[in-house]
C-alpha cells in the first residue's frame, strides 16, 4: 500500500496537469446522439404530416397521444397502450406534475390534496435519483431514507412504515438500473410493492422506469411488470409508472409517457385538459417514423451499448487495478443504465470530491444521491461514465482512484 507522501506527489503530478474533466452528469455522448439523426428528417419535406389514424400533427388533438407511441410505450413496459399517455419531451415534468396535482387536488375522489395535511412524507430508497428528491423537497414534503441492497428497497423497512404512518403518501422508485446503484428490483421487490397495504388511501408509488430498454450487456436484468402484479391485489390505481426516450433518442428532446391505470389515466386527463391542449405530436411522430415497433427501439439501444459499454468497462479495469486493495471500498457493476455507484470508507466522499476538484476533475456532489443533498455516512459517490471519451475516462478514473487513497490514508493517520 502505498504511503501518504507517494499518494500526494502523484496527486501534485495530476493537478500540474491541468485537467478538464466531468464524470458528474448522466448525459449521452455525442455519438450516442448522432444514432438518432434520422429523427432529423423523419418527416419529410413533402407533407407527411399524418399519423397511421390519419391524425394531422401539425393541428391540435389527441391529448393522450398518437396511437403508434402509445404502442410502443405499451410495447416496452409491457402494458396495454390504452394505459399510456404520451406527454411532451420529458418524463420528469410529468412526475413533477403529478406530484404538483397531488398536492392541489388529491389522488383520487374522496381524498384531500396533499397539502391540505399538516405534515406529508415520501419514502425514499437511497442512494437514488437527486432530482427526485428536490421535487419532493421543492413541495415541502418530509422525506425518509429507505436503505437498499441488491434486490432493491428495504421491504421490511417500507412495510412496516406504510401500515403504520399515515403521513406516507409516496415512495419514489427507479426499479430497473437504479440511479445510482444500476440494480434492478427482484421479482420479489416487486411482488411486495404490489401487495402493499398503506394506513393512507392516497398512498402512491412513482414508479420511474427511465432505464427499462437500456441494457448493457447481453445477460440484461429483468424485472416484473408491476400493473400485472398489483393487479392481483387490486392495487393498480396505487402505481404512476413513468419512462421517455431521453436516453433512447435525444436527451430533454424526446417523448415521455406515464402508465397508469384506466381510472388514473381518465383522471390524469380530465386534469391534462387544463394544462395543455395537447402535446408536440410532429415529436411522437418523428419518433414513430423511425420505431416502427419495439424491435427498431431495440436494435437502437443495442447501439447505444456498444459505445457505452467499453465507457464502462474501462472504469471497472481502473477502479480493479487501483481500488481493491481497500477495505470498504466497492463499486457496482450494472448490467444497464447510466451509472456507477462507488462506495467508499465513512467519511471520506466529501474530501474525494474535494481533492478532485481542486485537481480538475468534477464528481456528482457527495451527498446528492440522498435527501437533501447529506448522505449521513458521507459514503457514496455517483459515477457516470457516459459523456467523456474512454481516454478521458480512463484518466478520470485514475485521478479519483488517487483521491480515494488520498482521503483514506489521510484519515487513518488522524
Ligand atoms: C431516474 C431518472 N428519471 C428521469 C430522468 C429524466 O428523464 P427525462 O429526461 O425524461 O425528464 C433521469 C435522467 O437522468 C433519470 O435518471
Amino acid at each position: 500500500m502505498k504511503t501518504l507522501s507517494q499518494i500526494i506527489s502523484e496527486y501534485n503530478a495530476f493537478k500540474s496537469k491541468g485537467l478538464k474533466l466531468d464524470m458528474s452528469r448522466g448525459k449521452p455522448a455525442p455519438d450516442q446522439l448522432d444514432l438518432s439523426e434520422r429523427l432529423l428528417t423523419a418527416v419529410a419535406a413533402n407533407g407527411d404530416c399524418f399519423s397511421a389514424d390519419g391524425t394531422d400533427c401539425r393541428n391540435y388533438g389527441l391529448l393522450d397521444g398518437l396511437p403508434e407511441v402509445k404502442k410502443l410505450f405499451a410495447d416496452m413496459l409491457g402494458v396495454n397502450p390504452s394505459n399510456i399517455i404520451v406527454g411532451g419531451n420529458s418524463s420528469l415534468n410529468l412526475m413533477f406534475d403529478v406530484l404538483s396535482r397531488a398536492m392541489t387536488h388529491g389522488v383520487a375522489d374522496g381524498c384531500q390534496p396533499w397539502s391540505k395535511y399538516e405534515k406529508i412524507s415520501f419514502l425514499c430508497p437511497v442512494p437514488g435519483y437527486d432530482r427526485h428528491f428536490a421535487i419532493t423537497e421543492f413541495f415541502g414534503i418530509h422525506m425518509i431514507n429507505i436503505p437498499m441492497d441488491a434486490n432493491g428497497p428495504d421491504m421490511d423497512l417500507i412495510e412496516k412504515l406504510v401500515s403504520e404512518d399515515e403521513t406516507i403518501k409516496g415512495c419514489w422508485c427507479v426499479p430497473k438500473y437504479s440511479n445510482p446503484t444500476g440494480i434492478t428490483y427482484s421479482d420479489e421487490v416487486v411482488e411486495r410493492f404490489a401487495k402493499l397495504k398503506p394506513k393512507a388511501k392516497d398512498f402512491r408509488v412513482f414508479w420511474d422506469n427511465a432505464y427499462v430498454v437500456h441494457d448493457l450487456t447481453d445477460k440484461p436484468d429483468t424485472l416484473k411488470e408491476i400493473f400485472a402484479e398489483a393487479k392481483k391485489y387490486g392495487n393498480e390505481d396505487m402505481f404512476y409508472e413513468f419512462a421517455s426516450t431521453s436516453k433512447i433518442t435525444y436527451a430533454g428532446a424526446g417523448v415521455a409517457c406515464i402508465a397508469a391505470s384506466e381510472s388514473n389515466i381518465k383522471r390524469i386527463l380530465g386534469w391534462l385538459k387544463f394544462q395543455t391542449i395537447g402535446f408536440d405530436k410532429m415529436n411522437q411522430l418523428r419518433h414513430a417514423k423511425v420505431f416502427k415497433s419495439i424491435d427498431d427501439l431495440k436494435a437502437q439501444m443495442r447501439a447505444h451499448a456498444d459505445l457505452i459499454r467499453p465507457k464502462f468497462e474501462v472504469v471497472y479495469k481502473v477502479f480493479g487495478e487501483l481500488l481493491s486493495e481497500y477495505k470498504d471500498v466497492s463499486w457496482t457493476k450494472p448490467n444497464g443504465g447510466y451509472f456507477i455507484s462507488l462506495q467508499l470508507p465513512k467519511n471520506t466522499a466529501k474530501r474525494v470530491v474535494q481533492l478532485a476538484k481542486e485537481a480538475g476533475l468534477v464528481v456528482t456532489p457527495a451527498g446528492a444521491p440522498f435527501p437533501y443533498g447529506i448522505d449521513p455516512d458521507d459514503s457514496v459517490i455517483r459515477i457516470a461514465p457516459t459523456y467523456p471519451s474512454v481516454e478521458e475516462l480512463e484518466t478520470a478514473a485514475r485521478l479519483l482512484c488517487c483521491c480515494v487513497a488520498y482521503a483514506i490514508c489521510e484519515q487513518s493517520q488522524n
